[in-house]
Formats: C-alpha cells, structure tokens, sequence
C-alpha cells in the first residue's frame, strides 16, 4: 500500500542503525532520564526499525503506538518485534515486550498522518518520534506535526531525513545532474502535498524553533560499501526510475549512468532533536 516492502526496509536497516547521531540519541535519554515510564509515539513506524533502535537508550518501563497507514508493514513490525524481544507476550492487538531488563509495551495503530496527525500524537506522550518519514512530507505537515507536539508539550527526534547529498563510487559524469532531478522527484507529493525532500531537516528546524523548542541537529549519512551491494544496486534502480519519471535527463544518459556498477555509495541525512523548554 505505502510503496516501502517489508523486505526494503529490513535491506536499509543496518545502514539507518550506523547512521544515527549517538549524540543526539544520547541527549535525548539524558532528558527523559528519571521518569517512571515513557509514553512514545513513532509516526510512520514501518516494521519497527525506529524502536529497535532508539528504546535501548530508554528508561526501564517503556509504552510505544507505533503508527502506520499501511497494515503489511504493521503486521510486519509486530512479527519483528516478537523476533527481536528477549520474553514477549500477546494481549489482543498489543504486544509486552521485555529487552535488555526493559519492559516495553507496544500498541500499533493503523492511520493516516495526513487524515489524523492529531489523533496519533494526542495522549499527552513524553516524545514522538520517526525515522525516515519527513523528507515525505510538506513543509505545512511539518509546521502541523511541530505545533501538534509543542501543543502536548512532548519531546521530538527524528533521525534519517534525506538531505540532498548522493555521492556514488566510481564516479559519473552524470551524478551530478542525476542527483537533481532525484532531488526535484523527492519534492513532488507523497501524500502529503508537495513535499519537503532535501528541504525538511531545515523545515524541521524553523519549525520547532518557531514552537519556541531547543532543536539540535547532527548529520547521519549512510556510508554503504560493497558489503551491502544489493542496498547499492537498489538505491542506484531507484534513483534512475525517479528521475525517470520526473523527466529532464535524456533516456541513454539513464540507462549509461545506470550501467555503471557503483560499489560505494553516501547518502546525506540529519538527525534532529527538539526539546521543550521546561
Ligand atoms: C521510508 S519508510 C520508513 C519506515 C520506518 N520508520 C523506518 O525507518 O524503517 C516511511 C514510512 O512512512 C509510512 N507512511 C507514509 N505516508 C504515511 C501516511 N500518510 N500515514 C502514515 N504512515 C505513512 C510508510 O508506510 C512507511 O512505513
């Protein structure tokens, strides 16, 4: 249903995991540090990379809602996460987790962000969270999504929004001209009006200084090696039927450039973190 398979997802993971920030991750626990419980929401949760990897660097006793528009990918998260506990146990549609002496209770909620921002983040939660998800947004879902948060008084960190930068190994003449019309592609609407792409860590930023909250940002770039060439070959397939369809680079430059094994490749992300002034 959303165009991201399970199978994609789980492809991209260990690249999202050696991105991430530690230092944000880090100020993030420090400031959620001493609360009994946390209550968490993760907007477009995917199959559950998101928690798997920040709720280690949580407290003791967790609550998340994972949020998604698309059942495969919850049902994909749910199985997953099952996988990845040390002890779980199934109640109805929720799942009690136990990882590393946590205990992680973990609900899942099929919704569209674009229909019911407010009805995934309302509850009062200490933070909400996403990864990989505000590239596809407008830069009006994203002032939304900061003034929906500040209105809760909650935490904010996103981790994995695309920034514009692709650098491939060996090199083209065409990168450069491919990576634009990529970019122009990732500003046209993903169901959330036109959107952001390499403009969101920035719209992010202005958005929640404008909630009057603290936002610290650190770059999380992939840096994917031949080890992981299938996650090349992808992304290199992806970006060719994206500029493809956005039109601008003549067909035989496409199909050269594509012809190109790449075995390294850079993507460019920020982390972002925005905390209440309290
Ligand atoms: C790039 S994937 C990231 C998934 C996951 N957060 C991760 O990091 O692996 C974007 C996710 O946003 C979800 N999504 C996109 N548009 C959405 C919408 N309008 N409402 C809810 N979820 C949406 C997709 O289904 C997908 O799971």
């Amino acid at each position: 249903m959303s165009g991201f398979t399970p199978e994609w997802l789980a492809l991209r993971e260990p690249a999202d995991v050696r991105a991430r920030d530690p230092g944000l991750l880090a100020a993030l626990s420090a400031h959620l540090a001493g609360r009994n419980a946390i209550d968490v929401v993760d907007l477009g949760c995917g199959t559950g990379s998101n928690i798997r990897t920040t709720a280690p660097a949580l407290g003791p006793v967790q609550s998340w809602t994972l949020v998604d528009y698309d059942p495969v990918l919850l049902e994909a998260a749910r199985a997953a996460l099952l996988a990845w506990a040390d002890e779980a146990s199934e109640n109805g549609e929720a799942i009690a987790l136990k990882k590393e002496g946590r205990a992680i209770a973990v609900r899942f909620r099929q919704t569209d962000l674009m229909q019911d921002l407010e009805g995934a983040i309302g509850g009062r939660p200490d933070l909400v969270t996403a990864s990989a998800l505000f590239d596809l947004c407008s830069t009006d879902f994203i002032r939304r999504t900061a003034r929906t948060i500040a209105s809760e008084g909650a935490a904010f960190y996103t981790v994995l929004t695309y920034d514009g930068v692709q650098t491939w190994s060996p090199g083209h003449p065409a990168d450069a001209e491919m990576t634009a019309a990529f970019n122009a592609h990732q500003g046209t609407d993903k169901g959330f009006g036109s959107a952001a792409g390499p403009n969101a860590p920035e719209a992010l930023a202005l958005a929640f200084r404008g909630q009057g909250y603290l936002v610290q940002e650190a770059p999380s770039p992939w840096h994917i090696a031949a080890s992981e060439q299938t996650l090349i070959d992808m992304l290199a397939d992806g970006c060719a039927a994206a500029v493809a369809e956005i039109g601008g680079v003549p067909p035989d430059i496409i199909a050269h450039w594509l012809g190109v094994r790449r075995t390294a490749s850079v993507v460019g992300h920020t982390d972002t973190l925005a905390l209440p002034r309290i």
